[in-house]
């Protein structure tokens, strides 16, 4: 496959050496506007483009792609506040999108456990939860969209929360999501439930951006000829 690379920092460097050692060709690398501005035509040469840029970036090259009739693979977090605009575009436009908030397989299973443990809580009021997660310090948003999505799916099973906060609550009704930054963290994540009696974790770890860019190359691969918008529960089939 050709596969154009939209951002080339961390994440595209590492979506490359994966792509590479799976006999995928790297036709295009688009770093910034300015390479938009002089390469952008190349885009119809390729086969799938993939997208680790930066929040304010990403909406824009979505559209980019769907004018060349190209599926794009999307990692980049921080824009999914427009998400319905781009479904909505994707959908007129016949256009191929596939999107995920965090593309490792693990997390994955651990959303799936998050959901299932959310399920059984809704039961027991006495516990109390949050969610935490850590990052390296070069992290541009705030919690992690991986975090967002935890707590999204609490709120959806646990009647007692109603929106989560980036801070510590002030109300019972409230969802705190702690975002801490350190050096080299590539990703933790965990769910806490805490009750006078005993506390019940679930913890996710990420050892390095490998799996990341391993579950885009799974999805980039997966994407061509199809038409619609996709994500890991697509592609996975939980
Ligand atoms: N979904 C996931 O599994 C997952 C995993 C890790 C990181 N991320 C997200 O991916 C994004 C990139 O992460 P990173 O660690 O590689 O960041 P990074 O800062 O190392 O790389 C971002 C790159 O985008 C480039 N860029 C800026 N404007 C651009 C534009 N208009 N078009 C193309 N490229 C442009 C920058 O020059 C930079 O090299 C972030 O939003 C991060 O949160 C997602």
């Amino acid at each position: 496959m050709k596969i154009a690379l939209l951002g080339y920092g961390k994440m595209g460097k590492e979506v490359e050496k994966i792509a590479l050692s799976r006999g995928h060709e790297i036709i295009l690398r688009l770093d910034s506007e300015d390479d938009w501005d002089k390469q952008r035509e190349m885009l119809a040469e390729a086969d799938v483009a993939v997208d680790f840029s930066v929040p304010e970036s990403a909406m824009t090259n979505i559209f980019h792609c769907f004018d060349f009739n190209l599926p794009v693979v999307v990692g980049t977090t921080g824009w999914l506040g427009q998400l319905e605009h781009v479904k909505q575009v994707c959908e007129e436009h016949n256009q191929a999108l596939f999107y995920a908030s965090n593309f490792s397989v693990g997390v994955n299973l651990f959303f799936e456990l998050n959901r299932r443990l959310a399920q059984l809580m809704n039961n027991y009021d006495e516990y109390s939860v949050s969610i935490e997660e850590t990052h390296h310090i070069h992290k541009l948003d705030k919690p992690s969209g991986t975090a967002i999505t935890l707590a999204d799916s609490i709120l959806s099973l646990l009647d007692r929360k109603d929106k989560w906060v980036s801070e510590k609550p002030e109300n019972d009704f409230e969802l705190g999501v702690i975002s801490h930054r350190e050096e080299d963290v590539p990703g933790t994540h965990i769910v806490s439930y805490t009750s006078d009696i005993d506390d019940i974790e679930i913890k996710h770890i990420a050892k390095s951006r490998r799996g990341f860019a391993l579950g885009a190359m799974m999805a980039a691969e997966w994407l061509p000829r199809k038409r619609g918008i996709f994500t890991m529960a697509d592609l996975l089939k939980f």
